[in-house]
């Protein structure tokens, strides 16, 4: 019985100098990843001033996603994803705002498409392996729109990271660093011209639907995620699983006001709210672009 007792000691005691082990091997590892600094040059790109073009601006905002993170009035806001929590600045003109810090187009540039902040510093979750792929017309309006806004003073706030959240960090479970994800050479590659065709609709899927729904829109479970995040749905033609049954009308008044056909809701976890203001020409080319792929069954991503 002692010699039993002084085994399941000796177990124990090298299970708990594992786990220090491994904490402290995240812990610096993590702090390592995070002070790494990115030497990547930003690039010009023209910024209007008109009325239309700021007008525009405004609903990229939304259509693209920023407002999600950084509020509806860019004076930042926090993002809170249980493990983690994240703070997305201030874009505005004020004192401690994006607008009034950044004295180049080129910062703008390297932040959004890059991912990467004053001095080379990796952005935490700014997600620059989706935005990678803004053209330049419509970053130029962002950062525009993002000058002109009124300036917004709030307090903002330090990251958080859990440990769980750094060892996800760690071994590519989580995208904490996007700059080290992002295909940095899609910055200058050309982009196909607005309009509702289908390789604009390819171009949009990219930038929006494939990091949920999967490289094949197949959707599935998102791989590494914990089972309150809901499975995503399959947007290929396959008429049992996918959206092979749907008219245009249909898919658009889904994206619009995250409601299926049959009237049930789409879960919150997708962006509806961004999606809803996407206008025609992005919602057809979309659809034109998801009538072509090939139908698959749900999942496999
Ligand atoms: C998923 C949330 C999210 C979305 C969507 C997002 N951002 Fe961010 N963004 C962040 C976070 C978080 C940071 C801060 C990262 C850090 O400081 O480590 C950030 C940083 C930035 C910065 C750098 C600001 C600074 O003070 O250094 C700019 C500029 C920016 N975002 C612009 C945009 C624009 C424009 C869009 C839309 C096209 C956008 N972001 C979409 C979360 C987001
Ligand atoms: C953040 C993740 C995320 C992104 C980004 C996203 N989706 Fe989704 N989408 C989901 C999830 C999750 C569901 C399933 C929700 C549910 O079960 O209620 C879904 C459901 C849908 C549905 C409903 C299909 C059905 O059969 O119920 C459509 C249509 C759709 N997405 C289209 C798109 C398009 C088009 C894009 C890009 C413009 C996109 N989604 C981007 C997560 C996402």
């Amino acid at each position: 019985m002692r010699r039993w007792l002084r085994w399941l000691g000796v177990i124990v005691g090298v299970l708990l100098v594992g786990l220090g082990g491994l904490i402290a091997y995240v812990w610096f590892s993590s702090e390592s990843m995070l002070a790494e600094r990115f030497e990547l040059a930003g690039r010009a790109v023209e910024v209007p001033t008109d009325a239309a073009s700021l007008a525009e601006g405004k609903r990229l905002a939304t259509a693209r996603g920023c407002t999600e993170c950084h509020g509806l009035d860019l004076g930042g806001g926090a993002l809170d994803v249980g493990i983690a929590r994240f703070w997305a600045p201030n874009l505005t003109s004020d004192p401690q705002g994006a607008a009034s810090r950044f004295t180049s187009v080129e910062a703008w540039e390297l932040a959004i498409r890059h991912g990467v902040g004053a001095g080379g510093r990796p952005l935490l979750m700014m997600p620059s392996d989706e935005l990678v792929r803004l053209p330049d017309d419509e970053l130029g309006k962002l950062i525009a729109y993002a000058r002109s806004v009124p300036p917004v003073s709030r307090p903002a706030r330090d990251h958080e990271l859990t440990i769980i959240a750094r060892a996800l960090g760690v071994f590519g479970l989580f995208p904490l660093l996007p700059v080290t994800v992002t295909d940095h050479a899609l910055a200058a590659t050309p982009k196909p011209p607005r309009g509702p065709t289908v390789a604009y609709g390819e171009h949009l899927v990219r930038m929006a639907c494939v990091g949920c729904h999967g490289e094949g829109l197949s959707g599935g479970r998102i791989p590494g995620t914990p089972d309150s995040i809901p499975e995503v749905a399959n947007i290929t033609p396959d008429p049992e699983t996918g959206l092979g049954r749907w008219t245009e009308e249909q898919f658009k008044t889904a994206l619009l006001t995250a409601t299926r056909p049959d009237g049930t809701a789409i879960d919150p976890f997708m962006p509806a709210k961004s999606f809803a203001a996407m206008d025609d020409v992005e919602l057809s080319a979309i659809w034109a672009y998801l009538q072509s792929v090939p139908a698959r069954p749900k999942g496999g991503h």
